[in-house]
């Protein structure tokens, strides 16, 4: 039996006399529950579509106890609270605006800090909205890595009217608000062999992130990272680039794909990337940048020999390839 479970429209499989309790969290779910006993009321959920039996009586909507019901077919649910393995909850923070800095490239360093008392919760390589002055919210990679605790960092490409606004306020205020943290495309946990890391622009911002959380946690495979943009002015201060440049094990490629009046690497990320790798098998790729340069990249990879599997990206989630 399927269980589908909203707002995450996750779907987990019910074995026969099980209750829907104990089939999310042999699923891996972190559930919100407590005496199991149906008293507490804890483990509410809605049910949506589909019969479950609670005790003697059978329900097919309304309130249910998760830790009671047993479902009797597929069953959709509206369950608050539930956490995928390795999901965070999603906190809203006050932040102090502490610097908005123009970095090169038309790009802003954005370096904002939680409450005291309020140490955010996230995974290297997710991102927060933020919220504009009109109270619509906008989606940015987080820079920093969980060990720097309350300090986060943002990269803002400030070139068309809203985002030049969106930098102009944050040099004027002294507190914006956020929620966090979101997106799949992390690392909860290291992976067991070398990570490539694809960036185009301010897809950058996430591969600081994820860069600077393997060097906290000791990682100890090989770590490749390809930085793309159009014209070599576009290359924007990254505060931790000479470090990385000394590190052992990191390799750091920097690729101008358009106006290639400079003496580096020109071309696509892609192309520089099956330059330098005969063999793709082993790799964790993670990739930020448009929807055309991820899949561009994408099937290129595929066609060297990568799998498709290898390869996690937002973008996958936000703009899925129509099929
Ligand atoms: S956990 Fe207490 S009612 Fe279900």
């Amino acid at each position: 039996m399927k269980l589908t479970l909203q707002p995450s429209g996750a779907v987990i499989e019910a074995h026969p006399g099980e209750t829907i309790l104990e089939a999310a969290q042999r699923a891996g779910y972190q559930c919100p529950q407590s005496c199991r006993n149906g008293n507490c009321q804890v483990c509410a959920a809605v049910l949506v579509e589909g019969r479950v039996l609670q005790g003697d009586v059978e329900h097919d909507h309304g309130e249910i106890f998760t830790c009671q019901a047993r479902p009797l077919g597929d069953c959709l649910l509206h369950w608050d609270g539930v956490l995928a393995r390795g999901e965070l909850p999603v906190g809203e923070y006050a932040c102090q605006v502490v610097e908005c800095t123009p970095v090169g490239g038309d790009v802003y360093r954005v370096a904002l800090r939680t409450p005291a008392g309020r140490l955010p919760r996230y995974h290297a390589g997710q991102y927060l909205l933020l919220e504009r002055e009109d109270g619509e919210f906008s989606a940015f990679s987080l820079a920093s890595a969980p060990h720097q605790g309350r300090d986060l960092q943002l990269h803002i490409l400030a070139r068309d009217g809203s985002a030049i606004a969106l930098v102009r306020s944050l040099q004027t205020r002294a507190t914006v608000r956020v929620k966090m943290p979101y997106g799949d495309t992390h690392l909860a946990e290291l992976p067991d062999g070398p990570l490539l890391l694809v960036a185009a622009g301010t897809g950058m911002a996430q591969m600081q992130s994820l860069l600077e959380h393997c060097r906290a946690r000791g990682f100890k495979h090989p770590l490749h990272l390809y930085w793309g943009v159009r014209a070599p002015e576009e290359f924007y201060r990254i505060d931790p680039w000479a470090e990385w440049e000394n590190l052992p094990g990191l390799s750091l490629h920097r690729v101008v794909s358009e106006r290639c009046d400079w003496r580096g690497r020109c071309g696509l990320l892609h192309e520089a990337i099956r330059e330098d790798f005969s063999d793709l098998k082993g790799l964790h790729v993670y990739a930020s940048g448009s929807p055309a340069m991820v899949y561009g990249t994408l099937d290129a990879l595929v066609e060297a020999g990568m799998d498709a599997h290898q390869m996690r990206a937002d973008v996958f989630a936000y703009a899925p390839r129509a099929r």
